[in-house]
């Protein structure tokens, strides 16, 4: 079988000959030694080549290599005297692919720069760690949820009605009438779950947001999961033990990746021990007026980008936030009224700390038949689109609840980036993109 030795393994072949294949990252010489720092993908390495173990042609070759150029190298794999790091001591090399010069030089660039060039910044440090810790908290979603009994449900990407918020739809021709790119599989799940239970889906998901900030995106990744006979407490459980499974999968495995990123990671450690706080709006409201300092705070609204900001820096844990008032909320959720007559949803958002803010919205939903007919009828709703989604409460209903989490709000939140546009491969907001 081919095998090929990486620099990941490397520490298996310490004081031993090896051929690695990769690029030139980044280079520095000093006269009679070259610095050659290299990457192949799994990790990046320092290469040290001396000029006296170099044929004229070859010495030539290392010194005039431009960035980014593809090679093979072979050397002796060495531990630095004082960094203990393992180094390459280079003994050949050969150039497959020349390249140069290459466009991102190791100078600060704008980002508006880097991401015009996103197809070549790729290669760069910061988004190789936070794209794989984006990969880190894939699989860590899926392997919790396929422990836990979940099934896999995809729900359809072209829908014809709307999940969330219907202004933020994008619509699509299909044939000879509309349809409209997901915003969330919920609907569908629900349907789902009446089979199977237990389901999540994982997909792309699509929100004509108008707003520009560094929190959002137009097309970004979800993943929903629904449950029978969970309540909304049990709901909560649920999201907290997968954070959690994330934070611990994340500290254990992207050990360089967060190096790299500079990431402080004493909150992280602390939500991987310590139970996350579950706050009712109001209190919350309350909390960020009379103690946090936040100014024109609105009981009635959802909670402000201040509001979440200071609630997270205030607990330096994640905050179950619950029970909105319905009002501002999704037509599906459950409700009740207050002892002040204000009805309010059953339901949290998760705030995340370190200013990170909502990571997962979620919700028990309204079971009922006869509620959820006159919602989709008061909100305006084309009620023959939402047959099917009322069938579900029509044949065997069944107390139910489930959550969604924006992948990339949860990768931005752990990597620490300052724009969410870093945690997927090729951002799609407001502005048109390319690449
Ligand atoms: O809170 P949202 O809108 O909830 C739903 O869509 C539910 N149907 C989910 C469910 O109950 N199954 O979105 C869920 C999460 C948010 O908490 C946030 O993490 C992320 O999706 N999100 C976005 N991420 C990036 N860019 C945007 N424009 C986002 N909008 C929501
Ligand atoms: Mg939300």
């Amino acid at each position: 079988m081919y095998s090929q030795v990486i620099i990941k393994d490397l520490y298996k072949y310490l004081d031993q000959s090896v051929t690695l294949k990769g690029w030139v990252y980044n280079k520095r010489s000093s006269g009679q030694i070259n610095f050659l720092e290299f990457r192949d993908g799994s990790g990046f390495l320092q290469i040290v080549a001396e000029r006296k173990n170099f044929s004229m042609d070859k010495w030539e070759t290392i010194d005039k290599i431009g960035l980014e150029s593809s090679v093979v190298v072979t050397g002796e794999v060495k531990k630095h005297a004082k960094t203990n790091d393992l180094e390459l001591h280079l003994t050949d090399i050969t150039v497959i692919g020349e390249s140069t010069d290459y466009p991102i030089s190791k100078k600060e660039h704008g980002p508006d720069f880097l991401f015009e060039n996103r197809d070549l910044y790729l290669r760069s440090k910061t988004p190789w760690a936070v794209l794989r810790i984006r990969d880190q908290v894939f699989r860590s979603i899926t392997n919790y949820f396929y422990e836990e009994g979940f099934i896999r449900f995809d729900s359809p990407v072209l829908q014809p009605t709307s999940c969330e918020d219907t202004t933020q739809l994008f619509g699509v021709k299909y044939y000879d009438s509309m349809m409209y790119l997901t915003q969330s599989g919920q609907l569908y799940l629900e349907a789902g779950i009446m089979s199977f239970g237990k389901a999540y889906d994982f997909g792309p998901v699509f929100r004509a947001e108008k707003s520009k900030t560094r929190n959002h995106l137009s097309e970004f990744w979800m993943m929903d999961a629904e449950m029978a006979f969970y309540d909304q407490q049990m709901n909560e459980d649920v999201q907290e033990a997968m954070v959690k499974r994330i934070i611990k999968d994340v500290l254990e495995n992207c050990k360089e990746e967060l190096k790299i990123l500079e990431r402080n990671t004493e909150i992280l450690e602390k939500c991987v021990t310590e139970k996350f706080i579950r706050i009712k709006h109001y209190d919350a409201k309350i909390l960020c007026r009379d103690k946090l300092g936040v100014e024109n705070v609105n009981i009635y609204e959802d909670m402000s980008t201040e509001e979440e900001i200071q609630l997270g820096n205030y607990f330096k844990l994640p905050v179950f936030v619950e029970d909105y008032p319905f009002a501002v909320k999704s037509f599906y959720m459950k409700r009740y009224k207050d002892e002040n007559g204000v009805e309010r949803a059953i339901n949290a958002d998760l705030i995340a700390p370190e200013e990170a803010r909502e990571i997962i919205g979620g919700s028990q939903r309204e079971d009922n038949y006869d509620l959820l007919y006159s919602e989709i009828v008061n909100r305006g709703y084309n009620l023959e689109d939402y047959k099917w989604y009322l069938n579900i409460r029509k044949y065997g209903s069944v107390p139910h609840s489930g959550f969604g989490i924006g992948l990339e709000r949860m990768v931005r939140w752990l990597s620490g980036v300052h724009h969410i546009r870093e945690t997927i491969p090729f951002p799609r907001t407001t502005v048109l993109s390319r690449p």
